[in-house]
This record gives structure tokens, sequence and C-alpha cells, in this order.
């Protein structure tokens, strides 16, 4: 015996909705899982910058280890590798969204990081290391803080188009990273280094 299934208008309007809202559910949770992945990629990329640009430093450091021990083959190894490793650093920077812009953008940005970490961030560090009674680490901080303060004067006067027209020279100091424009100081205004402790920058270096 076949038994006829009545569908009243009720019962369809009731399966149109059930399914539409089953697409609907199924159309939101395949956003979220898309937005998810996305987060967790963005996240992988910056993890993977942050882990290379500490592999350059540490490599650079591994290597005038190895120079002090008459190892120059070695830190010829290590030079080679922190090399590859800023290519890899380069690339995932590029990859974090917005990272580098035009050079009004770029100069404007840099402007305003190193004036956050001279008034904000390296004061705050500064204090907690006083604080925790940690000289050393108390003591390259407020350095470092005077030093970012003169980053930013450079960069403003950048910003202002100062340095634009001209050609100028720039000499770090290898112990706190004070950057002298134009010519080299006696020693170094911020941590005292003597002039031998200044190194100029290569234009061309990246
Ligand atoms: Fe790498
Ligand atoms: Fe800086
Ligand atoms: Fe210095």
């Amino acid at each position: 015996m076949v038994m006829a299934m009545k569908i009243g208008f009720r019962d369809l309007w009731v399966l149109v909705c059930r399914e539409g809202f089953y697409w609907f559910f199924v159309k939101w949770l395949g956003e979220k899982v898309c937005l998810v992945l996305k987060d967790r990629t963005a996240d992988n990329v910056h993890l993977a910058f942050v882990g290379e640009a500490k592999a350059v430093v540490r490599l650079g450091l591994f290597a005038e280890k190895a120079e002090e021990e008459g190892l120059p083959q070695i830190a010829h190894l290590f030079r080679a590798m922190a090399a590859a490793e800023k290519v890899h650093a380069h690339r995932h920077f590029k990859q974090l969204e917005g990272s580098v812009k035009d050079t009004q953008s770029n100069l404007e940005l840099a402007f305003q990081r190193e004036t956050c970490v001279a008034g904000v961030e390296y004061v705050r560090m500064l204090r907690e290391a006083e604080e925790d009674g940690e000289a050393d680490a108390a003591l390259v901080f407020s350095q470092a803080r005077d030093v970012e303060e003169g980053h930013a004067k450079l960069y403003k006067k950048a910003l202002d188009h100062l340095i634009a027209q001209r050609r100028t020279e720039y000499y770090v100091c290898r112990v706190c990273g004070y950057v002298a424009d134009g010519k080299v100081p006696e020693n170094c205004p911020i941590c005292g280094a003597p002039k031998a402790k200044f190194q100029k920058v290569n234009s061309n270096e990246n």
C-alpha cells in the first residue's frame, strides 16, 4: 500500500526555513574557518619574521665571537648564514600587511616608532629594571632611550625636508647605536665610546 504523503504549505515553509538556515549556517561556519586560517597564517608569517630577524642578529654576534677566537672561516660561515636568514626575514616582512609603503609614510612611521620607543617603551623598561635592581639592563635601557630620541630627530629632519637635497655621511656607535650625522665625534655623546668605535654607514647596504 502506498502511503500518500501530504505536504502542506506550512510543512514546505518549515523545510525551506530549515534548509535555508542550514545553508546559512554552513556558509557562516565556512567563512569563520577561513578567517581563522587566515589569522593563523598571518600569525605564522609574523612568527617566522621574528625568528629570522633574531637569527640575523644572533649569527652576526656568533661571527664576531668566532673572529675573536681566531676562527675566520667559521666567522665567514656565520656571516653567510646571517645573509641568508636576512633574505628570509625580508621576504616574511614584506608579506606582513602594509609593512612597506611609500617613503613619506615610511618616514612618518619610523619617526612615530622611535618617538614611542624613546618616550614610552624604554621609559617603562628602565623604570622596571631600576625597581628590580638590574643595573646593567637599566644602563642599556637608558642609553637606548637616549639614542632613540636622536634617531627620531634625524627622521624629523628628513620629514622637514632638511636632508633630502644634501648628501651626508652617517656614523653609528657600535656600542650604543647613536647615529652621528656628518662627522664622527671624539667620544659618543651617549655612551662615551671613543671615535674608533664608530662605523661609517655604507649607503648601499640593506
Ligand atoms: Fe631561515
Ligand atoms: Fe632607533
Ligand atoms: Fe655610543
